[in-house]
């Protein structure tokens, strides 16, 4: 790997520069119906996981960006939204997810999508070259991709190879975003579902990891990635590295949830762009996350 000069200021301006947020409601059969990888959780509580999911899209709409809303449709997990598309730099590339159930997920996504594309961007007064919208099935039918196994740091991508997203999936990122490096870490021998199951953007050029998923991630990052990043944090807590970092806010789940990661959790902001200048808002996401949902996965930021 190597560092280019201006590559920290680069991550700065994209991270930081985010407009709008599409997140979705969740739908009832969350509860009967939501794929889970660990069998035997309790069952989702329907009113707190409204509740925590309030506060979390509360906490998304003060960092400024405009939020749209998308019906749940009956899907049972499409309040995960990530999963469903990928953007950078004024391209969005509508997945195919690994799941056969979450597959008819992605059809209001890509409505909403093409919508926002036929805004004239120019008038919101920072995207200044439209918005352009890609299809995984039109590129490669066999290719599967799910969001959650994308983390983009800024400038690459980082892809897991897990159970719902394959290679073919990341070559149609690649072919979907020609000038940025696309590395791949196969994570299917790994014990949670998606590559950010165990990392994040914890800030510009701040790469937050957990667990033991998240140091053999990280050490793939280490051997693999074009880009030397300022920090790599690691937490003791695999679910508590999947933290929101969004226009000089970091959203990250609450102390109270991993007391073992609380310590690490609550130095986060200091080496997160600049001491100063980010506001940390805790979030409790446990009832989502007994479907394996995490704070990322809620939420689709251009
Ligand atoms: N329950 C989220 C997923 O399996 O995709």
């Amino acid at each position: 790997p190597y560092l280019l000069v201006f590559w920290p200021s680069m991550s700065h301006l994209v991270l930081n520069n985010h407009t709008r947020c599409i997140v979705r409601k969740i739908d009832p059969s969350v509860v009967s119906s939501a794929l889970r990888s660990v069998a035997g959780l309790p069952e989702v509580d329907l009113v707190r996981a409204h509740k925590q999911h309030g506060e979390l899209v509360s906490a998304i709409a003060s960092t400024g960006v405009t939020v749209h809303e998308l019906p749940s449709d009956g899907f049972p997990d499409s309040v995960f939204i990530e999963d469903t598309a990928v953007y950078a730099e004024h391209q969005v590339c509508v997945t195919t997810p690994g799941a056969p159930s979450r597959r008819g997920e992605t059809s209001r996504v890509a409505e909403k999508m093409h919508e926002l594309a036929a805004l004239d961007w120019n008038d919101m007064g920072v995207m200044d070259d439209g918005l352009h919208v890609a299809h995984v099935h039109d590129m490669d039918q066999e290719a599967r991709l799910d969001g959650g196994d994308v983390l983009f740091t800024g400038f690459e991508f980082i892809v897991g190879e897990s159970t719902r997203t394959n290679a073919a999936g990341a070559n149609v990122l690649r072919d979907c975003f020609p000038h940025m490096n696309v590395l791949t870490i196969d994570i299917r021998d790994c014990d949670a579902l998606h590559l950010k199951s165990a990392c994040s953007m914890a800030g510009p050029s701040h790469v937050l990891f957990g667990g033991e998923m998240g140091r053999f991630i990280c050490s793939q990052v280490e051997e693999k990635a074009l880009f030397v990043y300022e920090k790599m944090s690691h937490l003791p807590d695999t679910e508590a590295a999947n933290a929101i970092y969004v226009n000089k806010v970091l959203i990250r789940r609450a102390d109270e949830e991993f007391p073992k990661s609380a310590d690490a959790l609550r130095a986060l902001a200091a080496v997160s762009g600049g001491a100063s200048e980010c506001r940390v808002i805790q979030i409790a996401a446990d009832e989502l996350a007994k479907v394996d949902g995490a704070l990322t996965c809620c939420a689709l930021f251009l």
